[in-house]
């Protein structure tokens, strides 16, 4: 027990950087097209685990969490979220209720919670209700108590706040348990959550109302990233961040910014540091050379890309769609092309726009 404990604090001594585990419920009525209830569970901006109404079932997001962990674990998830989803969907009536809005309209309860262990150790906790994307009630780690955010909310902060005990066990589970779940994941995940990516850097400059050095850094993991721009070797103060954001495939990017004023004649270097570099990276601003054209160029191919992706979808989604209400569209030579059909077959009984009126 003791060695345990002195493990774990070895291991908290080491972090380098924050670790969360956080678990996102939605409930939803009227959802047509949507699962009533979906349940995502994430580590460190990983999703691990998902579930919803549909597939009523609990299922691993990464192949380490499926093949680390055994079938009574997926039955006993799935157990527990089958009965949270009853709850939730009880929930979300009764905040319809209260809050008197259309029983027609789409309403949505969303409930999070979690744990994260910050770079010193320090555990902090979210347990959080929003409804309709307000927030409704949440609960103050320090205090054990919840705290309602909505008049709405205010019967439910009286009552649950008369139940301590569970007050106090809501606190105890956020601060020791959920860290525990926090830590075993992050062990099976940790050859994927411990890669390095080494970054990609580019600087360049806008020149628009004033002139903008920009140093966009992307594709790194993990997360943590120092960016810093040097004139002369002297830190630039007045540097804008964009902080970190996610990239779509777990990676990360950051861009930081400044107005370099006209005349400016020294030095500019991008300094980028992070764990995958064994020391810092320092991109020199060309003065008059230029990344522009080459960034847009590229920016230019994605969007083109994004585009064309985005259209595919669309258009196949919507030809599923079209062809269920109107079979007659479909019965001659051009039946592949919906957008050709539109425009050719005027005596055609198929009226497209329909299908995006009833849809807005
Ligand atoms: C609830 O909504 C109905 C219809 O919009 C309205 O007549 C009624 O006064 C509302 N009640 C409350 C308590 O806001
Ligand atoms: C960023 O800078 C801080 C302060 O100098 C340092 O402690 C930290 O290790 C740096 N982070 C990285 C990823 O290099």
């Amino acid at each position: 027990m003791v060695l345990l404990i002195t493990l774990r604090q070895i291991w908290f001594l080491s972090l380098t950087e924050s670790h969360s585990l956080r678990y996102y419920y939605t409930s939803m009525l009227n959802s047509n097209d949507f699962p009533k209830f979906i349940h995502v569970g994430v580590l460190d901006d990983v999703q691990i685990t998902y579930f919803d109404s549909v597939i009523k079932k609990d299922i691993p997001r990464q192949p380490w969490m499926q093949t680390s962990l055994k079938d009574q674990y997926w039955e006993q998830e799935t157990q527990r979220l089958i009965d949270r989803q009853r709850l939730s969907l009880t929930n979300v009536e009764i905040a319809q209720r209260r809050t008197n809005s259309s029983k027609e309209g789409l309403n949505y309860l969303q409930y999070t919670s979690g744990c994260e262990v910050l770079e010193d150790g320090t555990v902090t906790g979210k347990r959080q209700y929003a409804f309709n994307g307000q927030e409704l009630i949440s609960f103050d780690l320090e205090h054990s108590i919840w705290v309602a955010a909505s008049p709405y909310a205010v019967s439910t902060q009286n009552k649950w706040n008369s139940n301590k005990d569970d007050n106090e066990y809501k606190k105890q589970y956020t601060k020791r348990i959920c860290v525990d779940w926090l830590n075993t994941y992050r062990g099976y995940g940790q050859a994927f959550l411990n890669r390095k990516v080494v970054p990609e850097a580019n600087v360049y400059y806008t020149n628009g109302h004033n002139v903008n050095l920009h140093c966009l850094v992307t594709g790194f993991y993990p997360r943590s990233i120092n960016v810093t721009w040097f004139a002369d070797g002297v830190p630039v103060s007045g540097t804008h961040s964009t902080g970190i954001l996610p990239n779509h495939d777990g990676t990360y990017q950051i861009r930081v910014t400044f107005q370099i004023e006209p005349g400016d004649d020294r030095n500019h270097v991008c300094h980028i540091e992070h764990s995958s570099l064994p020391a810092p990276l320092k991109i020199i601003w060309e003065k008059g050379g230029s990344v522009v054209p080459g960034m847009i160029g590229a920016i230019f191919v994605l969007v083109l890309l994004i585009f064309c992706i985005a259209a595919g979808i669309y258009y196949r989604k919507h030809k599923a769609e079209v062809k269920k209400r109107f079979p007659s569209c479909f019965t001659h030579g051009e039946s592949d092309n919906l957008f050709s059909s539109i425009h050719t077959s005027q005596s055609s009984p198929c009226i497209l726009q329909q299908v995006y009126w009833d849809r807005t």
